[in-house]
């Protein structure tokens, strides 16, 4: 068993035919959660594990679980997963490779005809993003009960679609109570996202921590007229307002140890060369490690939108929608093991994006294996790992499972 490895080219081969699902010019992915290129990626990936003997299961959220039987089914099995929906400018791996990754370890279990003394499950998570319907991790979010079933399916994208409709549609909203599963150790393969591993010169990373988010909604009530007309000191400009705030998040993360800040959508209302814009709404997107740092860059975000409003005589709601505290990942040192024990150089390192595996933490050991990605570059349609660098996280990820299921 200590010789078994998954197949590194079937592995790209499959990457590269995923990626061709929602592939644009460049080179990237877009297939945003809930759409036909969603559906297309989700068939196929039903396909490929039904190939390898697995009995596939959709739940109320259009969360998808392949399960491949164990020696003893009664006993827990040992899931992986991540999400098949990418950023609207997004690449071929960020998601995908824990996704495929999972699919290799079916295959490699089934041309061996190993049968694992627990089952193995690979998931498929809707909408990770969080680009087209929001939060981010919600199909995982609602799984582990951090949000309510009803209220994030009634989510609705920036042209009022709902994602319950959207998913009804493609054919994903299934039948399956939230959280049923009987799952016992959930791990999950991803590109780091980040330069780390790469800068380091190591071919795996031990994520020992996922940092916290928090995502607002911001909306500034001005007043619209004239740009020919109205003196400067009478105008309430929501835009003028909004650069102050994104100034703000800039230095507000700089004046934190590993504080970060970002503001990534923009509507502006009526969005005339002439008009004094009379209504922004703008997203912020607040992250640390540190739960105490991200605490208070929260409190002085909102206090700042709070001095603007009252200088400027403007309406300001900030929302905080949605908070994630930093998680702690139980079951790393399995991940450390399998990887020592293949010989792969390794360090332990935190992740800064959101991931599925953060949320099913919540209710198992769980446990994420990063691979390097060339210049750390993701969200990007350029976005790239090597085969070998794929096929390494692949490997960990199968004997990380193995040992955990002959426990
Ligand atoms: C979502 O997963 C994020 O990190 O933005
Ligand atoms: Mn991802
Ligand atoms: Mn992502
Ligand atoms: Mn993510």
């Amino acid at each position: 068993m200590d010789k078994l490895r998954i197949n590194g080219q079937r592995l790209w081969d499959s990457l590269m035919e995923m990626g061709e699902i929602g592939g644009t010019e460049k080179g990237g992915c877009n297939r945003l959660a809930g759409t036909d290129l969603d559906k297309q990626a989700r068939d196929l990936f039903c396909a490929w594990c039904e190939a390898t003997g697995c009995e596939i299961k959709v739940d109320k959220f259009g969360n998808i679980f392949a399960k491949r039987p164990g020696i003893n089914n009664e006993l827990p099995s040992v899931a992986t997963g991540s999400h098949l929906d990418t950023q609207p400018t997004g690449g071929k791996f960020d998601g995908v490779f824990g996704v495929l990754s999972g699919v290799e370890v079916l295959r490699t279990l089934h041309e061996n005809n190993i049968t694992t003394p627990t089952p193995i499950e690979v998931s498929v998570w809707t909408n990770e993003e969080g680009s087209r319907f929001q939060p981010a991790m919600q199909g995982s979010g609602v799984y582990v009960g951090r949000f309510d079933l009803q209220q994030e399916l009634d989510k609705t994208d920036v042209n009022g679609l709902r994602l319950g409709d959207e998913l009804a549609r493609i054919g994903y909203l299934g039948e399956e109570e939230l959280g049923s599963r009987n799952i016992g150790a959930f791990f999950e393969a991803h590109i780091e996202q980040g330069p780390i591993l790469e800068d380091e010169e190591k071919r795996i990373g031990v994520v020992r921590l996922g940092q916290g988010i928090r995502w607002y909604n911001v909306e500034i009530q001005g007043q619209e007229s004239h740009s020919g007309t109205t003196p400067m000191h009478l105008r309430k400009d929501a835009m003028v307002a909004t650069g102050k705030i994104v100034a703000e998040i800039e230095s507000l993360a700089n004046r934190y140890d590993n504080g970060l800040g970002t503001v990534g959508f923009m509507q502006v209302y009526p969005n005339s060369r002439n008009t004094i814009p009379g209504n922004v709404k703008f997203s912020a997107d607040l992250r640390n490690p540190n739960p105490d740092v991200l605490a208070t860059m929260h409190e002085e975000f909102v206090a700042y939108c709070d001095a603007v409003a009252k200088e400027r005589n403007l309406e300001i709601t900030v929302d905080n929608f949605w908070y994630f505290a930093p998680v702690e990942f139980n079951a790393s040192d399995d991940v450390k093991a399998a990887t020592e024990n293949l010989g792969y150089s390794h360090m332990d390192i935190y992740a800064g994006a959101g991931h599925d595996a953060c949320y099913m933490a919540d209710l198992v050991p769980a446990g994420m294996i990063f691979t390097p990605c060339e210049n750390g570059i993701s969200h990007n349609e350029i976005e790239y790992s090597s085969p070998e660098q794929c096929e390494d996280g692949a490997n960990v990820l199968l004997h990380t499972m193995l040992t955990a299921s002959k426990r």
